[in-house]
C-alpha cells in the first residue's frame, strides 16, 4: 500500500457509504469534523483512516476527491458497543457535563480498547517513516498511546473536538487513568477552549501525578526517560471563504427569498440548525419560543421558527427519547398556534447540502445557538460567515466554545428561559445599525481565523514540539 507522510485518523471517513447494493455510493459525512478537515486534506498528499459509516463493510483503500481513504471495518457488534455504547453513551454525555446520564459498561470499554487498537494499527500501516499522524476526537482517545508504542518514529497529534469536563465529573469514569494515558501518547493534545485544556491538565495532575507547567506536561516513558507533551487550546473554525462565495451566488440569494416566501413572508425568521442532540438545547429554545407565543409577545402572523434537526445516532436511547420529546413539543406548539397560512415552527428532521444551508442562513433574521454544552459549534461561525450583508443576529450560548470568540453575539444562558426570551425579543427588535456593528465584528474574527489557520497553527505547534524536552535525547 502507498504510505503517506500525513495521516488523519478519525472515527468517520470524510464520506459515508449510503448504498449497500453493488458499487457503494458515497456522501459527505455529518458533523463539524469533516467540514473542518476537508480543506486541509485537499492540500496535503495524505491518507485518511476511518469508518465508512455502515457495519461489516470490508473495503480496500481507495482514492476519493484527491485523498487516499483507508476504511476501518466495524462489525455490527463494534457499532453497538464501541460507537453507540462507549463513544456515544458513555464519553459523549460525560464530557458534555452529564446533560444525559453516562452509562459505564465494561463490555463497551473492552470494545473501545479493541477498536482503538484496530485504528492505531491501520494508521501505523498507512504512515511512512517519520510521518505526522493527526488523531481526531473522543472516539479514539487511546490511539495516540497505542500508535506511539507501535511506531515510536511518528509525530503524533490529537485534537479533541468536544469539551473536556471538569475534574469532578471526569473522575466518574472507571477508566479515567487509561484514557489520560492514551491521550498523552500524543506530542500535542489540542482542545477547543482554554478551559478544556485546563480541565485536562488538572485531571492529569490529580490522576497521574505528572508535572504540568503552563501548557507543558512531563510524561514518563516505560524506558525511564521522560518526554514533554503540549496540551493547549486551538479553537477550530470553518472554511469561511466557501460560505462567503455561496452567500454571494445569485441562485443562493434567490433561494433565500424563496424560503421566506414559502413561509408566508414573515417579518422575522428564527433559525436553529443542529444535529438532533440533547447537548444542543433544542428543547430550551422551543420552550422559550412557545412561551413568547403564549404571552402574545410574538405572533405566528409575524414570526416563524425554522428548526433543522438532522438525524443523529438514532439507535441510542437518549436520542430516541429526545426526538420524541422534541416532536411532541413541536406538534403541541404548532397545534396551538398555527393558522391556515402561517406556521409557528417549521420542523425539518433532515440534512441539507451546504447551498441550502447558506440560503437558510441568509433568510434567517435571528440564529439560535442555545447549546447546553458544545465543544465549539461551527453553525454559529457558518451563520456569521454567510451574512455578507452584515445583517442578522446571532444568539449564542455561553456554553458553546464559539462564545469565547464571538463576543458581539447576544450571549445567553439557555437554562435561563426568561433570559433567553429577553434575548429573542431583543434580537427581533434590534435596529439594523446595531445588527451591522455586531455582525461586522463577529465576521472579522471568523474571517481572520479560518479552518486553515486552525490546522496550520496546530500542525506548526506539533512540528515544533515533537521531540522537544525529551530526557536522555536532546533535553
Ligand atoms: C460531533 C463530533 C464528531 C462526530 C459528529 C457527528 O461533531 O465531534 O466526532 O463525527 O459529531 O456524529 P456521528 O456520531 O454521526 O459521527
Amino acid at each position: 500500500m502507498h504510505k503517506a507522510e500525513f495521516v488523519v485518523v478519525a472515527n468517520r471517513l470524510p464520506v459515508d457509504r449510503v448504498s449497500d447494493a453493488g458499487e457503494g455510493e458515497w456522501r459527505r459525512s455529518p458533523g463539524g469534523l469533516v467540514t473542518a478537515l476537508e480543506p486541509v486534506m485537499k492540500k496535503a498528499d495524505g491518507a485518511w483512516v476511518g469508518w465508512a459509516g455502515q457495519p461489516d463493510v470490508d473495503l480496500d483503500p481507495f482514492e476519493f476527491d484527491g485523498t487516499m481513504l483507508v476504511p476501518v471495518t466495524l462489525s455490527a457488534e463494534d457499532v453497538e458497543l464501541y460507537y453507540e455504547g462507549f463513544s456515544n453513551d458513555t464519553i459523549w454525555p460525560l464530557y458534555h457535563d452529564v446533560i444525559a446520564e453516562p452509562r459505564y459498561k465494561r463490555v463497551w470499554w473492552e470494545s473501545y480498547v479493541r477498536v482503538n487498537r484496530r485504528f492505531a494499527q491501520a494508521a501505523a500501516d498507512a504512515a511512512e517513516p517519520g510521518a505526522t499522524v493527526w488523531v481526531q476526537d473522543y472516539q479514539l482517545q487511546l490511539v495516540p498511546r497505542m500508535l506511539r508504542d507501535l511506531r515510536p518514529d511518528l509525530v503524533i497529534g490529537y485534537f479533541h473536538h468536544i469539551p473536556f469536563p471538569a475534574y469532578g465529573l471526569y473522575s466518574q469514569l472507571p477508566w479515567r487513568r487509561q484514557v489520560l494515558e492514551g491521550l498523552l501518547g500524543a506530542d500535542v493534545i489540542g482542545f477547543q477552549r482554554v478551559a478544556d485544556a485546563g480541565n485536562f491538565a488538572r485531571a492529569v495532575r490529580r490522576q497521574l501525578r505528572y508535572e504540568t507547567k503552563a501548557s507543558g506536561i512531563v510524561v514518563p516513558e516505560k524506558d525511564g526517560t521522560t518526554r514533554r507533551a503540549l496540551a493547549k487550546a486551538f479553537p477550530i473554525s470553518i472554511d469561511a471563504t466557501s460560505y462567503i462565495e455561496l452567500a454571494h451566488r445569485d441562485d443562493v440569494q434567490a433561494r433565500a427569498r424563496e424560503i421566506r416566501e414559502s413561509l408566508g413572508n414573515p417579518k422575522r425568521i428564527f433559525l436553529g440548525v443542529d444535529r438532533l442532540d440533547y447537548t444542543k438545547g433544542i428543547r430550551h429554545r422551543l420552550k422559550a419560543f412557545g412561551e413568547l407565543l403564549t404571552d402574545e409577545k410574538l405572533s405566528v402572523d409575524d414570526v416563524t421558527l425554522v428548526q433543522v434537526a438532522s438525524p443523529s445516532r438514532e439507535r441510542v436511547a437518549a436520542y430516541i427519547q429526545l426526538r420524541d420529546e422534541i416532536e411532541l413539543t413541536v406538534g403541541r406548539i404548532n397545534g396551538d398556534f398555527d393558522t391556515m397560512g402561517h406556521t409557528a415552527i417549521r420542523y425539518l428532521h433532515q440534512a441539507y447540502p451546504r447551498e441550502e444551508m447558506v440560503a437558510l442562513f441568509l433568510a434567517a433574521d435571528v440564529m439560535l445557538v442555545t447549546a447546553l454544552r458544545d465543544g465549539m459549534n461551527l453553525v454559529a461561525k457558518e451563520y456569521v460567515a454567510s451574512r455578507v450583508d452584515n445583517r442578522g443576529v446571532l444568539i449564542l450560548s455561553e456554553f458553546a466554545g464559539a462564545a469565547d470568540e464571538l463576543g458581539t453575539a447576544l450571549r445567553v444562558n439557555p437554562h435561563d428561559i426568561e433570559g433567553l426570551k429577553e434575548a429573542m425579543m431583543r434580537a427581533v427588535e434590534m435596529a439594523p445599525a446595531e445588527q451591522g456593528r455586531r455582525m461586522r465584528a463577529a465576521r472579522r474574527r471568523v474571517l481572520e481565523h479560518s479552518v486553515e489557520d486552525w490546522s496550520r497553527e496546530f500542525l506548526e505547534a506539533l512540528a515544533q514540539f515533537h521531540g522537544a524536552g525529551r530526557s536522555g535525547v536532546d533535553a
